[in-house]
């Protein structure tokens, strides 16, 4: 038996929103300090609320299935709602993925932050939900968030 739950192969098998888009409004990227796998998320974003979102994943089933959940999650989300998601709700909305698993997760968070601290720079926009995002912290160990 897989040991992953129907959801995951489903995710995984037929991943949501996968791709770029054309003239982002925010990208960002995300590299797993666990694994060396990477990802990026590219964001349309109109008056605050995210209007679709695409990601590329280079790396196994777990973080591809955590992508395609996280960018249906935040799509029709404003930016602070977001920023408000954290890898556990899209462990959650998963159905769970095994512990050795749960940095993949991180990925999707931490790309999505990325992303949206691109957007805010652009912008000149003050985000309370990124003051402790630190875009420069990509490779720094982030695999005790479980
Ligand atoms: Fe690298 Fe899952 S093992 S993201």
């Amino acid at each position: 038996m897989s040991m992953y739950n129907e959801k995951v192969m489903d995710h995984f098998m037929n991943p949501r929103n996968a791709g770029a888009m054309e003239d982002p409004d925010a990208v960002g990227s995300y590299g797993s300090p666990v694994c060396g796998d990477m990802m990026e998320i590219q964001l349309k974003i109109e008056n605050n609320v995210i209007i679709d979102a695409k990601f590329k994943t280079f790396g196994c089933g777990s973080a591809i299935a955590s992508s395609s959940v996280a960018t249906e999650m935040i799509k029709g989300k404003t930016l602070e709602e977001a920023l408000d998601l954290t890898n556990k709700n899209f462990v959650d909305e998963l159905g769970g993925l095994p512990g050795p698993k749960i940095h993949c997760s991180v990925l999707a968070e931490q790309a999505i932050k990325s992303a949206i601290y691109d957007y805010a720079k652009k912008n000149g926009l003050e985000l309370e939900g990124l003051k402790d995002f630190d875009p420069d912290s990509k490779f720094d160990d982030h695999h005790d968030k479980e």
